[in-house]
């Protein structure tokens, strides 16, 4: 096996599907209702082409970047994604270690299956801590502070989240979700009927606070001195409400299409939002990134950074930390290669003419 490594991430996710039961691989790999979105997040980058520019001094590539002051060495980020233990025992320790060993920011899930202080404890890193909110504000509010008193840089809120999405293989598979020991004592797991659902749509029902609103950026600033990213913006209007409410970045995403199907791709939605921000604050993106060329179009449309969600858990599943790591690496090198034979030598570099959009083609 060690021989034969896979060279791509499909090739993780052919690997993970033999590794995990079929309940959890759907859990991981599935989106909501048609699945529309999920096709659309990977087929919208097929659709993008790329303009290389050559005679171009390529023999150094640099590919650091910042985000909230923080230098990174590449702008390619983890997720925040739940329940890493049913991809890997170890949880989100491993994804943590994997993340820390190539300086990638990794942003821990509020559903993480590890404690928040263990996963702190295993490596020093920058990390950021995924927030969701809880008709109990009290959680909420406990699970920042652990977040900030263990060092966690940044708080990103998931805002496309106010209710769970339809995920039909959830439904079908009964999918039981590992209970989250960060919740121990705040919550208790028991009571929730299965019987016409996943226990994960049950929890979340019970738990999610359908309420959630701009009032709520409000309190989260009041309670915290943590910039605060919104994860799951993708029109311009709610960007612009976002700078407005003084956020530090906005995440284009649609949560890996789990939650509103035929929500837009997110990779056709980031210009909309970065001129929306008009350079205020950075914009990243997530969903349907697989491969170095995407990150390459994803920059030249005016991401700061991307995230990725599911390659991650593909290798945690197929290999554990060293997949995880793996990952990782295959897309920092398959991003070098195409900043060398796109002509772009460094991240300023990547810029929108590198690009062509189908918009583009239609003007
Ligand atoms: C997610 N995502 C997610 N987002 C979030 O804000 N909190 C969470 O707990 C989770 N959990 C989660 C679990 C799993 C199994 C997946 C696949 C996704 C969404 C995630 O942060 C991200 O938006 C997408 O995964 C990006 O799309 P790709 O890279 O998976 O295509």
């Amino acid at each position: 096996m060690e021989n034969n490594l896979p060279v791509n991430i499909r090739e993780y996710q052919e690997l993970a599907k033999k590794a995990l039961p079929k309940m959890h691989f759907d859990y991981i790999n599935g989106g909501a209702e048609d699945e529309h979105t999920l096709r659309e997040n990977i087929a919208a980058y097929g659709r993008i082409v790329l303009r290389p520019r050559f005679l171009v001094d390529v023999s150094n590539i640099d590919m650091s970047t910042n985000l909230l002051g923080y230098d990174m060495p590449s702008p390619i980020m983890v997720a925040p994604t739940g329940a890493h233990k049913l991809a890997n025992p170890e949880g989100e320790v491993a994804t943590a270690r994997a993340a820390a060993s190539c300086n990638s920011v990794m942003v821990l899930s509020f559903s993480s299956s590890c404690k928040i202080e263990e996963v702190a404890s295993s490596c020093n890193a920058i990390r950021f801590y995924q927030l969701y909110v809880f008709k109990n504000r009290d959680i909420s509010e406990t699970l920042i502070r652990r977040a900030e008193s263990y060092g966690f840089k940044a708080i990103v809120l998931t805002v496309d989240t106010p209710v769970l999405g339809r995920r039909e293989a959830d439904i079908r598979n009964k999918m039981i979700v590992p209970w989250n020991e960060n919740l121990e004592g705040l919550l208790s797991f028991d009571d929730l009927d299965t019987t016409d659902g996943s226990k994960l749509e049950k929890y979340s029902r019970e738990t999610l606070d359908p309420s959630l609103s701009w009032k709520d950026v409000e309190w989260l600033k009041s309670i915290s001195s943590l910039p605060i990213l919104l994860k799951g913006i993708v029109t311009g209007e709610d960007a612009r409400r976002a700078v407005e409410a003084g956020v530090a970045g906005v995440i284009v995403s649609n949560h890996g299409a789990r939650q509103l199907d035929y929500a837009p791709a997110t990779i056709s939605a980031l210009e909309e939002v970065v001129k929306a921000v008009a350079g205020a604050v950075p914009v990243l993106v997530d969903g349907g990134v697989r491969r170095g060329t995407d990150v390459l179009k994803a920059l030249a449309l005016g991401a700061r950074a991307v995230m990725v969600g599911r390659p991650v858990l593909y290798g945690l599943a197929a290999r554990g930390e060293a997949g995880a790591r793996h990952v990782l690496e295959m897309l920092n090198w398959e991003l070098e290669v195409a900043m060398a034979l796109c002509g772009c030598r460094s991240i300023a570099g990547i810029t929108r003419d590198r690009v062509q959009t189908e918009g583009d083609r239609i003007r």
